[in-house]
């Protein structure tokens, strides 16, 4: 992220060695991350301009910030940094610290540190402590000098939800309906250990303070099953996500826990908020990006939330873009029926279409990136049908080998329009990766039954395969542009009383990223 110039942290290389090659929507992600993150940092520290003030990180990892903000003149005299986190990573810090010039210059004079405290200095402490253990973080605190009456932002940066957190998902729902009162009780039940307990403790024990969280939310739609189930098999369960999973109960969790104001808001809210649209331009055109929507996805999955007592901050005052929000009450007009498919298929993807097929009754799903079972990520090539209730993988055969490397099945934001009154359907356009795009001639996808003539009444069954022709340009005719995330539709009209099919392609971007606007039809049966 910081390589391919998104953001600027010339002290991170210090602390992270290897520099592992990321794609561009993980890089846009973590500089969204770390743009909320400073913009946090910055407006606490305007709010307190030179008043005497404290910052104190939970689960500071290897962040840089305290060396960000030092060398950028942000840091004025009168504010302490401190950051918390488990002895092995605060060693670990400390002994970088100690053996780079550049960073032992910026923390400054090392006091004698006295014992539980790994490194001291005028104006960085580092401290090493569970945050579960409440009485433990207390004196650690005081004994690195702590002040608890002075304005101060506890930060927690995808940190605090790795602590334990009981849930009350699956208690019923007038059993729910207690939570603020239960909750009291958890805290005290789970001594004092969970994430919640912590946020409780700061309220009770500091007089002007303010809880800076940013952290995962809506683990049960689709990206936030993939998302939870990711962070369990790296061994790091989030376990505050089934107890809070979204912006309101982020917020309620606060007021139920001493905090007089609350806002909790996605990372993408922020994030356009504070930024502007040249400078969203520039990191946006960084690299070859074209995955809008899953930024904007992966962004509404992430919650800044900041909540106060007794100190007003600007943070809680960012603009705010997003429609109100609708109740889980009001937003039940739709029912979905989610059905399970065939365990041994793998069917997850996005970027793919489903097309009706009117003769058959049943749909085509074609490309589109997922991932494999126990593999990693990637195009999927498969073709599936759908039909009476079951989902298959289709054989494909081509009619024409030598365009095969024009088509690819695999093919990403491409369209698959289905002729009216056929079993036949146009696939056309797409991309691979945003600089190749693919299917530029269309093919045409027939479905064809397998060694049964006549076909039975029932499809139950019955072998089908797809034959892929791909259709050449008329010599002399005008080729449209190759295009992906167009649009195409059928439209049946007659020539001759013939009725046809004909597919109406509309817009799409090229492979330059350019937006096309030309209307194209193509003849297809
Ligand atoms: C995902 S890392 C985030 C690090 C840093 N905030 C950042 O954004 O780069 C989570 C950090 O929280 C720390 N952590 C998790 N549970 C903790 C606990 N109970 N006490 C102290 N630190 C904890 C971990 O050791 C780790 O450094």
């Amino acid at each position: 992220m910081v390589q391919a110039g998104y953001f600027n942290d010339e002290f991170i290389h210090h602390f992270v060695s290897k520099c592992s090659r990321r794609s561009p929507l993980i890089n846009i992600g973590y500089y969204v991350r770390a743009t909320i993150i400073d913009f946090t940092l910055h407006t606490f520290l305007t709010d307190v301009s030179t008043q005497p003030a404290q910052i104190v990180s939970c689960g500071a990892g290897f962040d840089t910030n305290y060396f960000r903000l030092k060398s950028g003149t942000k840091l004025h005299p009168t504010v302490v940094y401190y950051e918390v986190d488990f002895p092995e990573v605060v060693e670990r810090k400390s002994r970088i610290i100690g053996d780079t010039a550049v960073l032992s210059q910026a923390v400054g004079v090392p006091d004698d540190e006295p014992r539980d405290i790994e490194l001291k200095a005028r104006q960085y402490r580092l401290l090493a402590c569970d945050l579960r253990q409440l009485d433990n973080l207390e004196s650690v605190l005081r004994l690195a000098g702590v002040d608890f009456s002075l304005p101060t932002l506890f930060l927690s940066e995808c940190a605090v939800t790795y602590m334990d957190e009981p849930s009350f998902q699956s208690w019923p729902a007038d059993v729910k309906s207690l939570v603020p009162l239960l909750s009291l009780v958890i805290d005290i039940i789970m001594l004092c250990r969970s994430s919640s307990a912590l946020i409780r403790w700061v309220s009770a024990k500091f007089d002007r303070a303010v809880f800076a969280m940013y952290e995962q939310v809506y683990p049960e739609d689709g990206f936030g099953i993939v998302m939870a189930k990711h962070f369990e098999s790296i061994n790091t369960p989030l376990f505050s996500l089934a107890t809070f999973p979204d912006f309101d109960s982020q917020e309620e969790r606060y007021k139920t826990r001493g905090w007089s104001s609350c806002v909790s808001r996605s990372a993408w809210d922020v994030f356009i908020n504070i930024t502007d649209s040249a400078e969203r331009h520039r990191a946006y055109n960084l690299e070859p990006f074209d995955e809008m929507e899953e930024l904007h996805l992966k962004c509404c999955h992430y919650a800044l939330t900041i909540a106060s007592k007794g100190f007003i901050t600007s943070l809680l005052n960012i603009p705010s873009t997003s429609p109100p929000r609708i109740s889980a009450e009001e937003s039940e007009h739709i029912r979905w029926l989610l059905r399970k498919t065939d365990a041994n298929i793998d069917i997850n993807r996005f970027a793919h279409t489903t097309t009706r097929l009117s003769e058959t009754d049943g749909y085509l799903v074609v490309g589109g990136f997922g991932h494999f079972s126990g593999k990693k990520h990637g195009r999927r090539k498969e073709v599936l049908l759908s039909d009476n209730g079951g989902v298959r993988v289709l054989d494909v055969s081509f009619t024409c080998e030598e365009h095969r490397p024009e088509v690819s099945l695999d093919a990403m934001h491409h369209t698959c329009t289905d002729l009216s009154g056929t079993d036949s359907a146009v696939l056309y356009g797409g991309r691979t990766w945003p600089g190749r795009p693919v299917n530029v001639w269309p093919v045409v996808l027939t479905l064809e039954t397998i060694g049964s003539d006549p076909p039975p009444e029932s499809s139950d069954n019955v072998a089908v395969r797809a034959l892929a022709e791909v259709k050449a340009p008329a010599s002399g005719g005008e080729t449209p542009r190759s295009r992906y995330r167009h649009s195409a539709v059928c439209l049946v009209s007659a020539v001759d009383r013939t009725p046809k099919n004909y597919v109406v392609v509309f817009g799409g971007r090229t492979e330059t990223f350019q937006v096309l606007g030309q209307l194209s039809f193509l003849l297809a049966i």
